[in-house]
């Protein structure tokens, strides 16, 4: 029997029996689009024939080492990859339109070829001349690159096929479309579609495909999620428009640690790698200013330093704003309760606001005690030195738990010209930093011992 039309949400994904105005789901209106099976054929009861034979996972540790990974010698790209490109690997890169992402991308296939790597560029936005002209104007017209312009997935696929490529960067993956799925380009189902066809064509033909994917304003990859679960790797580029850096975050990554970031700054030449991210990001570092404190965090592998800054002010509200730029919202409520109850420092009647200095994003809850220190300073109207860095999780309890990776928090803070770290009593500190140590059990201790409550 031939499966039924079902109507399928464009920005959430889910699937619905009948039309209607606005997803139950996820409360869009008119984002509901008819999605045609993609074959009706005829019904079978049989299963298949055995053709994935298991194995036993004995027989393949006999089997040669993995081929080794490619570099591509843009330093931050392969740092974000896990190290090199995974041969036969499947990779997307989000990100808002016009942030970078076909830059990147053209830099990094001219790395790779010159690096020896057979890369193959297909752009289906813009002409092959176009592309060329931003090589040049990258300085990378002499690498040995082959680009294609073109949006027929059926025409990409025999060219891979004829070109046979190691690497083939897809940009972007809302302009591919394939001629058996009768929804619009950029449609969920063709963007599934096309993703699911380029990525099953990485694994049977060991070659290695980046597909590059615009995201919605709601912060998805147009095509919801579904692209996520189909390929091993994914990247966001991500960055603010007024600001002139760019992150690589690896938000899933098979071949390497989740939470890498690289970083880059657009410059007139295209992307230069930032090296050395603590010294970008606390560069226009004011004279030592109440509710700002520097937080030395850990992202992915790499130690980084960055600001937070933080404004407390009586509120003409009812209901006091509560703004957080940078930092999880949910967190930030967690840590002025604990204040209040662990501490007794009510921020009732007054707004807060808590901003990542120069667009970063932090997650980890290492921050939480530079959090605190942030809000305490700016509602006491005190400044923390100006040689201090600050590290720890806070617990409901008001006790602060050491944090992982004490040691490289520290070398990274003494190399950038700090000389006192406040952090939770309990953490590995290693040895030798040649950093003063403030360390405390809670955030009582902290709080007396700082700002003398
Ligand atoms: P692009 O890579 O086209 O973005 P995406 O593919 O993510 O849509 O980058 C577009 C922006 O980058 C554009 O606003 C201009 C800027 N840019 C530079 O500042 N310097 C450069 O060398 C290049 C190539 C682009
Ligand atoms: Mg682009």
């Amino acid at each position: 029997m031939a499966k039924a039309p079902s109507y399928v949400c464009q920005e959430c994904g889910a699937a619905h029996r009948k039309w209607s105005g606005r997803c139950e789901a996820c409360g869009t209106w008119n984002s509901i689009i008819e999605e045609k099976p993609l074959s009706a054929g005829p019904a079978s009861k049989s299963l298949g024939a055995l053709r994935g034979s298991p194995v036993a996972l004995t027989d393949l540790a006999t089997e040669e080492a993995p081929p080794p990974r490619t570099i591509s010698g843009v330093a931050e790209f392969d740092r974000v990859l896990g190290g090199g490109l995974v041969p036969a690997s499947a990779i997307l890169v989000g990100g808002d339109p016009g942030i970078g992402k076909s830059t990147l991308l053209l830099q990094a296939a001219a790395s790779f070829a010159r690096n020896g790597l057979k890369t193959i560029y297909v752009s289906g936005e813009e002409a092959s001349a176009q592309v060329r002209m931003r090589a040049q104007r990258l300085g990378l017209a002499d690498a040995p690159v082959k680009l294609a312009a073109e949006t027929n997935l059926r025409d990409i696929l025999t060219t891979l096929e004829a070109e046979k490529p190691e690497l083939a960067i897809i940009d972007s993956i809302q302009t591919m479309w394939a001629d058996n799925v009768e929804s619009a380009p950029g449609s969920v189902a063709q963007v599934r579609a096309a993703a699911h066809e380029l990525t099953t064509f990485a694994k049977t033909r060991g070659v290695s495909v980046v597909l590059v994917g615009h995201v919605t304003k709601e912060g998805q990859i147009a095509g919801p999620r579904v692209v996520e679960h189909m390929v091993d790797t994914v990247l966001y580029f991500e960055g603010e428009r007024g600001h002139q850096f760019r992150i690589l975050r690896a938000v899933k990554n098979r071949f390497g640690p989740a939470d890498e970031i690289g970083v880059f700054e657009m410059t007139g030449g295209g992307l230069a790698e930032v090296a050395n991210p603590s010294a970008l990001f606390l560069a226009d570092r004011e004279d030592p200013a109440p509710g700002s404190v520097v937080f030395a965090g850990i992202e992915g592998t790499r130690p980084v330093l960055v600001e937070l800054q933080a404004l407390v002010a009586p509120s003409p509200l009812a209901q006091p704003r509560r703004s957080v730029l940078g930092w999880d919202a949910g967190r930030l409520a967690m840590i002025l309760a604990v204040l209040e109850a662990r501490v007794g420092i009510p921020f009732t009647g007054l707004d807060v606001y808590l901003n990542v200095a120069g667009g970063m994003r932090v997650s980890e809850p290492a921050a939480d005690l530079a959090v605190a220190a942030a809000l305490l300073s700016a509602r006491e109207d005190a400044a923390l030195p100006r040689d201090t860095v600050v590290f720890g999780e806070i617990s409901l309890s008001g006790a602060l738990r050491p944090v992982t990776q004490a040691e490289n928090r520290l070398k990274e803070a003494q190399k950038l010209g700090f000389t006192t770290a406040i952090a939770p009593a309990g953490s590995k500190f290693g040895q030798g930093s040649g950093m003063t140590l403030k360390t405390m059990a809670d955030l009582v201790t902290f709080v007396g011992d700082t700002f003398g409550a």
